[in-house]
């Protein structure tokens, strides 16, 4: 049957696209294709405008539990996947580390083997060490798993968001300039960013004290500086990584206050580059550190639309699994 009307064409594209979706699990970018991505985009526009509706709900995962379970701090990603699942009518359980039987000796896959006897359809899953979100999703076919950020490794839903922030802004990421400037070594919010950017044809380049560059970067495909003058001369966004203290083993960087001498994005280093910038942060922000506060609270910065982005993003990646696993009907 004749579509009637672009609305109607637009309706069946997009219903196509999600019926193409074949992912059991979201660990990280490296799976995804470029069509991946934009399925993920366009019901992500689609959840928006639920969100910004008066009724910001929808019924599409009722009878669906959704289980958080962060090993590792976090505010923005566990809140934006509860609220996101909420939005989609999906029950929530969370799990507290500090709090749970892992303080007397319970193994994660014990823990996680008993959560999903109580019933989960798909967990998220946040851990310090590399590969865990994979480990339990090759342990336990049966639960859709997504990785909310394991180690030095991927967190793809946070790329998501900033690509999906950054095609709003811009409506096509094909020829934008991204520089990330930080931590490149310890990053997974990098690592992810860059397998996204170049998926949907930005151009990358990352700037970074030689301690804190891979010694294989080389081998990662994109440009690569430790001035951050050429950096910011080059690029039409720049990504703000923080600081991890938490990862830096051994002292990469003499101090905070050397770093910021030479990295710190300040609005004087914005303005002697000389044109607009749009700038970007995952978060948690270090005020002073790595990001001025007179550049994080500009105009020009994106950080809390990274956020609101954040919610419908990771909504439409629980309403992709979840279809792909037979849980939505019609
Ligand atoms: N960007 C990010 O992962 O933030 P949280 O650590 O607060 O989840």
């Amino acid at each position: 049957m004749l579509a009637r009307n672009s609305r109607e064409r637009r309706r069946m594209a997009d219903n196509r696209s999600v019926t193409d979706w074949r992912h059991r699990h979201l660990l990280g970018i490296k799976e995804l294709t470029r069509e991946d991505i934009e399925t993920v985009f366009g019901v992500a526009d689609r959840f928006m405008e639920v969100l910004r509706s008066p009724v910001r709900y929808v019924p599409a995962l009722r009878d669906f539990t959704v289980a958080t379970l962060f090993f590792e701090p976090s505010t923005r990603t566990r809140m934006s996947f509860e609220l996101a699942a909420k939005r989609l009518s999906a029950e929530v359980i969370s799990f507290s580390p500090g709090t749970s039987s892992l303080q007397k000796g319970e193994t994660i896959l014990d823990t996680v083997a008993n959560v999903l006897a109580m019933g989960v359809d798909l967990m998220v899953v946040r851990h310090a060490s590399s590969g865990t979100p994979h480990l339990i999703a090759e342990c336990f076919p049966q639960v859709a798993v997504v990785n909310g950020g394991d180690g030095t490794h991927e967190h793809p839903t946070q790329a998501l968001l900033d690509t999906y922030t950054l095609r709003r802004e811009y409506g096509t990421l094909k020829g934008l300039r991204v520089a990330i400037v930080g931590d490149i070594l310890h990053s997974r919010v990098a690592r992810s960013n860059i397998l996204c950017l170049k998926k949907l044809g930005a151009e990358v380049m990352v700037c970074a004290p030689p301690a804190l560059l891979p010694h294989t970067i080389e081998k990662w495909q994109v440009a690569y500086t430790t001035q951050i003058n050429i950096a910011l001369r080059w690029c039409d966004v720049v990504y703000v990584l923080r600081i991890q203290k938490e990862r830096q083993q051994s002292a990469y960087i003499s101090s905070m206050d050397e770093y910021s001498h030479f990295y710190a994005i300040t609005m004087e280093r914005l303005l002697s580059a000389g044109k607009p910038f749009k700038v970007m942060h995952p978060g948690p922000m270090n005020r002073g550190i790595e990001i001025d506060s007179r550049v994080a609270d500009a105009p020009h910065s994106l950080i809390l639309q990274q956020v609101e982005h954040g919610v419908a993003v990771r909504m439409a990646v629980l309403y992709l699994i979840a279809t792909a696993r037979g849980h939505v009907k019609g």
